[in-house]
């Protein structure tokens, strides 16, 4: 199996089909965001499937990741909680990834910012009100026992910004291009840029099963970051592909 064929690429495919041709143990960091099983308005993928299903599938491509990622670095994965059988799915994938053997490193709390609420006084009598979410997780896991080192001498952020990240609060709001990029789920930019300074080095090797709009693609190029990107629609790949070549170009003009 040969990995070089597939970086900074973004591959038109089924992420289970496509992962089984990367290399055990090749990965520094899988940084992703899957489908959430809430009735998304995808492209080509049904985002309304039976739970059972949706995590009878969600879980091959977990084993996948884990088995594709390499000793003592992080899978994370960004997801909102979604009820299935009254458990939030977060729960879930984080029990599915303790139960593989992944330590649990931290969960991040994204607050969106993007709820503006209009009481409807009426229900406060029932005492069963309904709790809009405004928040997603990112859950970050471990393949391995050791810290993730490399005898490398960079400076990637300032201190404020260190003591800003270094948190399990992060106040960022929602992506503003969904509607001109025609996905219903982008993640903002500052999502995967922050994670791959926190837990990644430089050329590093991050793997996005779910790249939608390419942002972690992006972030990567930003960072001197290599990718790896696997989206099943071919509309969102070729948005993914235009955003790259803009970047790339407005990178060359400086
Ligand atoms: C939550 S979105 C990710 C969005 C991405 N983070 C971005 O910023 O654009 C999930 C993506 O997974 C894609 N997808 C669904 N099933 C897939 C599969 N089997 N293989 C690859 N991609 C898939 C969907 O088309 C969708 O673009």
């Amino acid at each position: 199996m040969e990995l070089e064929k597939f970086i900074n690429k973004i591959i038109n495919g089924d992420c289970l089909e496509v992962l089984k041709a990367i290399p055990d143990c090749s990965i520094d960091a899988v940084i992703t965001s899957p489908p959430y099983n809430m009735g998304r308005d995808y492209d080509v993928y049904n985002d309304n499937r039976d739970f059972d299903e949706y995590f009878n599938w969600l879980f091959q491509v977990l084993d996948e990741l884990v088995r594709v990622l390499n000793q003592n670095r992080r899978l994370i994965i960004n997801i909102q909680p979604v009820i299935s059988k009254k458990i939030p799915t977060h729960h879930i994938i984080s029990n599915y990834l303790l139960k593989k053997g992944l330590q649990f490193y931290t969960e991040i709390i994204w607050y969106k910012n993007n709820y503006k609420c209009v009481p409807f006084l009426g229900s406060q009598k029932h005492k069963s009100p309904y709790i809009k979410s405004n928040i997603e997780y990112i859950l970050v896991f471990t393949k391995g026992d050791d810290k993730y080192i490399k005898d490398i001498d960079i400076l990637e952020m300032s201190e404020f910004e260190y003591a800003k990240i270094t948190t399990t609060f992060w106040n960022i709001n929602p992506d503003t291009e969904m509607k001109k990029l025609k996905h219903p789920a982008k993640f903002p930019l500052e999502i995967p840029e922050r994670l791959i300074k926190l837990f990644t080095y430089p050329d590093d090797i991050i793997l996005d099963p779910f790249i939608g709009t390419g942002t972690t693609a992006l972030a990567c190029l930003k960072l001197k970051r290599r990718f790896i990107g696997i989206e099943l629609s071919r509309n969102y790949c070729e948005t993914a592909n235009k955003l790259i070549e803009n970047f790339i170009k407005q990178k060359s003009l400086f």
